[in-house]
């Protein structure tokens, strides 16, 4: 019983991974303890494009209209320019995570949520507060030392280091979301395979009202190609809003066989200036620092009763903004798992799913982040000059020039901007995954799932077991729109049929299992008024879909069933299968 153990699980870290694990646990009603060296949060804005999937996390765990509130709104967050500097003429502009004519209805139709540039000290700060109002400790300045584990436990040992006391704690479960350095990767024995420090960057933090040079082209990420910063794969400089417009993070490529980065404030400041293009700016630098470019994976990510999770096992750099949303996503999907089996729901089998299910997505997210690097080698090939006095002038000459040259130039140029709509609007990386282990039921009447559209490009809505259930709009009994998200999920199990689904109603009401809930579609709650689900559904209106908490789909049955027995007995069959 769970009185035997001091808490149920022990998280480690406070970073996206560990707070969102943390929440949801808490919101789950399991006793979570938290814990993190440090005395707060993230101090620094690092991660900050938030899309949809993990807005929908969010959603799920109710935290999400806090979440707007502390975010840049999706309309400033996507009409990038790469210029020769603020002040001074643009070589391209970009839109950006589906803020464009061409991609908006894409985004919309596939969540009821928005992307956000949501920086990473205020997500924490969401996530924790919250998981702390839902009962989850939360432990600052504690160090975490050790584990053991045997068949029953996991004795975990924490140093207290506001008074340098040792201590233990015995847990169901540790979560290792210990950061990129993860010492719990380490110790359970995770293989990670891959390259460290592969390329590098400097960060300054700096305050200054660029407004005036963003208010009529808002984005929050902006590149500057300029000779005072050309330096590394992506050789550009970003300019990137942390709060529009007066606060900034300036960032450059650093030689990585160049002895240590010049971290020098003054140095910055000028730097700064140049790319701003206004050398009489007036701009606060609150830090310098630099950081460095990985690609590696973990294969698995458990051992026994330990998890880690984030960058723990995937390390890769910002580029397509993946970190902390995989992080999140990570989280979520292992947190019900936990919970399921604390709380005596599901064997201890479920847990392996967690590995199975989330090695492919981490796999993929480092290939693609790390790949929307190099894909910038077109794009300053297309536009480079010689070497010269004033490269600016000689690359904007190019550009411009009215002659076949300038032809050639420009058709490179709008090819290049093509090979990025894979690191800023890949949609289909951002919300396809499809998971497969034993916590999903494949159909064995369906193939192999064939995909219509570029599948990064594209999200492809399907209800095919291991996929994400496909947002629809429904009516509630006071008119309002809600999502068939919102339908499933908050730790349950949801069976979900149509009206003329009646045995699947029946059979969930025989079983009459706890974390179980039925949703008709065509009730006063769910009414398909428009018809999308019917239209997305892929399945019989009497036909059923067996959702988890984390909206994925466990199994479903795409034919009509009408006898109770029938359905009872497929149903309980596969809710054996699953958990
Ligand atoms: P994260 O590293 O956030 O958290 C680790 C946690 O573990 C911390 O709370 C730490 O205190 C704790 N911890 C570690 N060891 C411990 C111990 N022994 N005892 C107690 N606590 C311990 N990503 C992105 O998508 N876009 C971006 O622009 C950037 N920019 C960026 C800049 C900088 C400077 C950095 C350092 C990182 C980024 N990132 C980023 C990466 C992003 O921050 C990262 O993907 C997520 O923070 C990963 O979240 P995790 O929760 O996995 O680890």
């Amino acid at each position: 019983s769970s009185a035997e153990y001091d808490t149920d699980v022990i998280v480690v870290g406070t970073g996206p991974m560990g707070a969102t694990a943390t929440l949801a646990l808490a919101t789950y009603g399991v006793r979570v303890q938290a814990v993190t060296r440090w005395n707060w949060l993230a101090p620094t804005p690092r991660s900050h494009t938030t899309n949809q999937r993990a807005v929908e996390v969010l959603r799920d765990l109710g935290v999400e209209e806090e979440a707007v509130r502390y975010a840049t709104p999706w309309d400033l967050m996507g009409d990038m320019t790469i210029a020769t500097s603020f002040a001074g003429p643009e070589i391209a502009r970009l839109r950006l995570w589906g803020t464009g004519d061409d991609r908006h209805g894409d985004y919309v139709q596939g969540s009821p949520c928005p992307m956000l540039d949501l920086i990473q000290p205020l997500l924490e700060q969401l996530l924790v507060t919250n998981a702390a109002r839902r009962g989850a400790q939360i432990s600052l300045n504690t160090e975490y030392l050790r584990h053991e584990q045997d068949d029953d436990a996991v004795t975990v040992t924490l140093k207290d280091l506001t008074t340098g006391r040792v201590y233990t704690r015995r847990a169901q479960f540790l979560v290792g979301a210990d950061g990129a350095r993860s010492q719990i990767a380490d110790e359970i024995g995770l293989e990670i395979v891959g390259h460290h420090a592969r390329a590098g960057h400097v960060y300054a933090a700096f305050t200054a009202d660029l407004s005036q040079y963003v208010a009529h082209r808002p984005s929050t990420l902006n590149y500057i190609m300029n000779p005072a910063t050309g330096y590394g794969e992506i050789g550009m400089a970003l300019l990137r809003a942390t709060r529009p417009w007066d606060r900034w993070i300036a960032g450059w490529g650093i030689d990585l066989n160049g002895g240590e980065p010049d971290l020098d404030h003054g140095r910055a400041l000028e730097r700064i200036r140049t790319l701003v293009g206004d050398p009489e700016l007036q701009a606060e630098i609150e830090w310098v620092a630099p950081w460095y470019v990985n690609q590696a994976f973990a294969l698995c990510y458990s051992n026994g009763r330990v998890f880690c999770g984030g960058d723990a096992v995937h390390r890769h750099p910002p580029s397509s903004g993946l970190g902390s949303n995989t992080s999140i996503q990570d989280a979520f999907n292992l947190a019900w798992k936990l919970a399921f089996v604390a709380r005596g729901f599901a064997g201890r089998g479920l847990l392996d799913s967690y590995s199975k299910e989330r090695v492919p997505v981490g796999k993929q997210v480092v290939a693609r982040s790390n790949q929307s690097r190099f894909d910038y080698s077109a794009l300053r090939e297309a536009v480079a000059v010689p070497d010269c006095d004033d490269p600016t002038a000689a690359r904007l000459e190019k550009i411009r020039a009215r002659t076949p040259e300038g032809a050639k130039t420009r058709a490179a140029l709008y090819e290049a901007l093509k090979l990025k709509r894979y690191e800023f609007n890949a949609h289909g990386v951002e919300l396809n995954q499809r998971y497969e282990s034993s916590a999903v039921l494949p159909d064995r009447l369906t193939g192999e799932e064939v995909w219509a559209r570029d599948p990064q490009l594209y999200l492809q809505a399907t209800t095919r077991p291991g996929a994400k259930i496909p947002h629809a709009w429904l009516v509630d009994e006071r008119g309002r729109r809600v999502s068939t998200l919102d339908a499933v999920g908050k730790g349950m199990f949801t069976v979900l049929t149509g009206l003329s689904g009646e045995a699947w109603v029946n059979a969930a009401q025989k079983l009459d299992l706890p974390y179980v809930r039925t949703v008709v579609v065509g009730d006063a709650q769910h009414q398909d008024l428009y018809g999308y689900w019917a239209e997305i559904r892929e399945i019989e209106e009497a036909g059923v879909l067996l959702v988890r908490p984390d909206g994925y789909i466990a199994w479903r049955i795409s034919g009509a069933v009408h006898e109770t027995d029938k359905a009872t007995r497929l149903l309980r069959n596969a809710l054996g299968m699953v958990l």
